[in-house]
């Protein structure tokens, strides 16, 4: 396996701690990095690995930081407020960027500066975690199956517990209603837009339309110009999501915000190993023609943090080992649609009726 040197950011983070572990499982000797002296050394002295201290809001710095490094894996989220900082750099610097972001807004950003990567000859790969290495992967399978494709569905329902940074994340989003991609263009919808009943893989469940990742990156990898996603969302969910509509102005308060932010703070940091262990998640895919021929894919992975820091490293590795073209990449338009069949724990099953 070639391990060039790479920086892994946010490393005190719940997800990044979670990938700095498996990667010295795997081998991976990488640097740790962070703002927040005492936790990044921490963690660094316990794997016995390399600590580079700093912070994002200074250019110089961060251009600093990254000497010498082939790849940072940037886990520090939420990404609208770190990417740019990030992606910046490596830039400035010739470092493949890869992160785990699931930000509509942060994917899109990226994907404008996909000339800027091909000059400076390196691979710009965010999403490499749950959202939306299965998502992504199933898209382009589905495309493969049904080529006539002009409309995909995309969901999942996972089961477990969410990070502190995947909930404040999800925080900064509520109030700004949903996102589809209709006619190749992002376009906003109300939260919680369509409700469908969908079979994930154990049977029919109600889901609702998220703004999830998808809505950007299965249209830069299939082309296929109308995109919504949904998430199984059971009643008392469905009903907050819809009121949230009304809600939108008052979620997004400043006040409510820090309340909101506080009472996510005063729980646990994220699922604990137990539940890591146990938890599923199922994701779904349906493609569909204008002559009404379907297609209908299904994958089983693992919990989503476990599978996010085991999807990341493996992009990580095809990236180091030269496996993926230069500028922005998805998932599967780096590695192919089997990309996730690679990784532990992850089988896929087709809908048995082949589109005909
Ligand atoms: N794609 C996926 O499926 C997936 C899976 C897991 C996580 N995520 C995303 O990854 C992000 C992190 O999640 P997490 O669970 O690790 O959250 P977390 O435990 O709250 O950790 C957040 C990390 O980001 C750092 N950070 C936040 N804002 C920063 C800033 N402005 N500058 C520098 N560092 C900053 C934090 O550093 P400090 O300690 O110094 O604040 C910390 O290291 C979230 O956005 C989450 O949605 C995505």
């Amino acid at each position: 396996m070639m391990t060039g040197p790479w920086l892994l950011y946010g490393a005190n983070g719940y997800t990044g701690e979670l990938v700095a572990r498996l990667a010295v499982a795997r081998g991976h000797h990488p640097i740790l990095a962070g703002r927040k002296a005492d936790a990044i050394c921490a963690l660094a002295d316990e794997l016995g690995l390399p600590r580079r201290l700093f912070s994002l809001d200074d250019p110089k710095r961060v251009d600093e930081g990254l000497a010498g490094m082939s790849l940072v894996l940037h886990c520090a989220g939420p990404f609208s407020r770190t990417s740019q900082a990030m992606a910046e750099a490596c830039l400035h610097t010739r470092t493949h960027y890869l992160d785990i972001t699931g930000e509509v807004t942060v994917f899109e950003a990226l994907a404008a500066r996909d000339g800027e990567a091909r000059d400076a000859g390196i691979v710009v790969l965010p999403g490499s975690g749950f959202d939306v290495v299965p998502t992504d992967c199933l898209a382009v399978h589905l495309k493969g199956r049904l080529p006539s494709a002009r409309r995909l569905a995309l969901g999942f329902e996972a089961l477990g517990r969410v990070s502190h940074g995947t909930a404040l994340t999800a925080l900064e989003g509520m109030g700004r209603g949903g996102l589809v991609r209709r006619d190749g263009v992002l376009t906003p919808v109300p939260s919680a837009w369509r409700t469908r009943t969908i079979d994930f893989g154990r049977g029919p469940r109600k889901a609702i339309t998220i703004p999830w990742g998808d809505v950007s990156t299965a249209w830069h990898s299939t082309g296929i110009p109308q995109i919504e996603v949904y998430m199984a969302a059971p009643w008392p969910l469905r009903l907050f999501s819809r009121a949230s509509r009304a809600l939108g102005p008052l979620v997004s308060a400043g006040w409510s915000q820090r309340l909101l932010r506080q009472q996510v703070l005063a729980g646990p940091r994220g699922p604990s190993p137990t539940e890591r262990q146990r938890g599923r998640a199922w994701v779904w895919g349906e493609a569909e023609d204008d002559r009404g021929r379907r297609a209908v894919s299904r994958l089983r992975t693992p919990e989503a943090y476990t599978f996010t820091a085991r999807a990341s490293l493996a992009a990580l590795e095809r990236v180091l080992a030269g496996e993926a073209p230069e500028g922005f990449q998805t998932p599967a338009s780096a590695f192919g649609p089997d990309f996730v069949l690679g990784i532990e724990g992850v089988e896929r099953h087709d809908d048995s009726g082949a589109p005909a």
